[in-house]
């Protein structure tokens, strides 16, 4: 009974999506499953040096039947035959001008292949960027299943075939692993239901989460740490809530002295909308107002994890909105740690209130050479962009074309977005020095330049509005439908490429 018992223990402890483990090997022999990268020229000479020219001959057969014309992005599955291997499955890729990003893609279609055969052992063949096929793979299997009763959980494993699978895995392990990892652990954040994640369990996860990784620090703020700051406006933002709101600052030092980026994030466990309540549509969705906090964490761990020669800060601006008798209404006016005041004319537009003191704080005390704060901000840029692109604000053409370099790079695709000084008209009070917007303005722009009022004259800042992006309404190769973790590709590739 007591051996059963822990056997359960055991069991509850385990990774619930739990995906296919996935290493790297030298050769297919023992594969009992195989994906195979293909062209449109439907070459199929990797497939036959792997598993052997019959094979080869079966499947082009089988392609040239179905009409499989395999482009780019496009999957047929095919049964080979006993003494063949079984099942061999084709991923259409790009002939020339595979990217890293693209060979992630290619990866997450393999996983999410994978993920369904039923095979002990599935081999990728064809994979020219092995490491980073191995991190879209990851990426591509992910699944919250935390909370089901019945798993139906994958038991086989994934290997890349790479001719020195040493090389594979060590290129793995020196960065994509840890970016695919960070990903999945801010997906694993979103998922989390606010009864569950909430500002005090959000920092106890994030030191769990850098135990025993080196170079870095957590600073946490409580409400009395926050009062003494003067941060009237996040504190006004948790007030409503039972879950008092924090500050959580995680540093990695591993560039000496220099100054470092700094990535803020908003931090909402859940938007209720508070006074100003939202409709109950799709308000459920509001347990990922924490995205940018997550994902802001999540890359400053992947960075220490890789050893990345950079000074890294991620800050989670945490609380919850939520209305109760306590809670600020509109035409409150709160005073913000820089010390301006504001006007808030909807408690719905909390995550520039919250942000106001996170970025405040993040130039008095660390002086970035660049800050980069990422939100789920508006409704407005889910309708402007759709799934496809996060929205980019910022000042200066340089900082401007260094993220949509980086995203280009990382495959998180960002749209520049304007920043007028109209827009600056748009947040001038009667009352205080700024409001916090205004109903008849929900606009993306609108909410980049009151965050930008808080951003001193000369910090280099970019503000990324990831409400189009946080939640995928359908999944993509390397995200499945639901949380997407839209960022820690992103900033890790921007804190990895900028100079120093
Ligand atoms: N968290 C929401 C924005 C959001 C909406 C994110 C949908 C993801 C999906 C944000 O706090 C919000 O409520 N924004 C308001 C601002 C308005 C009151 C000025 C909006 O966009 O409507
Ligand atoms: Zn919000
Ligand atoms: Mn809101």
């Amino acid at each position: 009974m007591r051996l059963a018992l822990i056997a359960i223990a055991a069991l509850i402890a385990m990774p619930c999506e739990a995906a296919r483990t996935i290493d790297f090997a030298s050769s297919s022999v023992g594969a009992d499953a195989l994906v195979v990268a293909i062209s449109d020229e439907r070459d199929l000479s990797a497939l036959a040096a792997a598993a052997g020219p019959d094979v080869a001959v079966s499947v082009a057969k089988a392609v040239e039947r179905a009409k499989f014309k395999a482009k780019v992005g496009e999957t047929a599955s095919f049964l080979s035959g006993a003494d063949a291997g079984g099942e061999v499955h084709l991923v259409g890729i790009k002939k020339n001008g595979m990217r890293a990003r693209d060979w992630a893609e290619f990866g997450g279609r393999a996983g999410q292949l994978a993920l369904k055969s039923k095979a002990a052992l599935v081999m990728i063949i064809g994979a020219g960027d092995a490491a980073h096929t191995a991190m879209g793979a990851a990426l591509g299997q992910y699944r919250f299943l935390k909370y089901k009763s019945e798993k139906d959980e994958q038991q086989g494993a994934l290997a890349i075939v790479a001719p020195d699978a040493g090389a594979a895995r060590a290129a793995y392990e020196r960065g994509p692993r840890h970016v695919a990892d960070a990903a999945l652990w801010a997906r694993d954040m979103q998922s989390e239901p606010a009864n569950i994640l909430y500002p005090e369990e959000f920092v106890r996860r994030t030191r769990e989460a850098v135990k025993g990784v080196s170079g870095v620090t957590i600073e946490v703020l409580d409400v009395p740490a926050m009062e003494k700051l003067g941060m009237g406006a996040i504190l006004g933002v948790g007030r409503g809530s039972v879950r008092p709101p924090r500050m959580l600052i995680v540093r990695y030092r591993g560039a000496g002295a220099a100054a470092p980026i700094a990535f803020a994030g908003k931090g909402i466990t859940f938007d209720s909308g508070g006074i100003s309540l939202k409709p109950n549509d799709g308000m459920w969705q509001m347990k990922s107002d924490m995205t940018g906090a997550a994902v802001s964490v999540a890359t400053v761990i992947a960075l220490a994890k890789s050893r990345a020669a950079v000074n890294a800060v991620g800050i989670a601006a945490l609380a919850e909105n939520m209305p109760d008798g306590g809670a600020i209404r509109p035409g409150d006016v709160l005073r913000s740690m820089s010390g301006k005041t504001i006007e808030i004319m909807s408690t719905d537009a909390e995550g520039r209130l919250v942000l106001a003191d996170a970025v405040w704080y993040a130039q008095l005390k660390d002086k970035p050479r660049l800050l980069v704060d990422i939100a789920t901000l508006t409704g407005s840029v889910r309708t402007a962009l759709s799934d496809e692109y996060a929205g980019l604000f910022t000042r200066d053409d340089e900082t401007a074309s260094r993220l949509l370099k980086a995203g280009e790079i990382a495959g998180e695709d960002l749209w520049r977005l304007p920043l007028h000084p109209n827009h600056f008209k748009q947040i001038k009070s009667e009352i205080a020095d700024v409001k916090n917007g205004d109903t008849g303005q929900p606009g993306a722009s609108t909410g980049a330049a009151f965050i930008a009022s808080f951003v001193k004259e000369g910090q280099p800042w970019a503000h990324l509005d990831i409400a189009s992006v946080d939640w995928l309404a359908e999944g993509t190769a390397t995200a499945p439908k639901g949380a997407s973790g839209f960022g820690v590709r992103l900033l890790y590739e921007l804190a990895r490429a900028a100079p120093e």
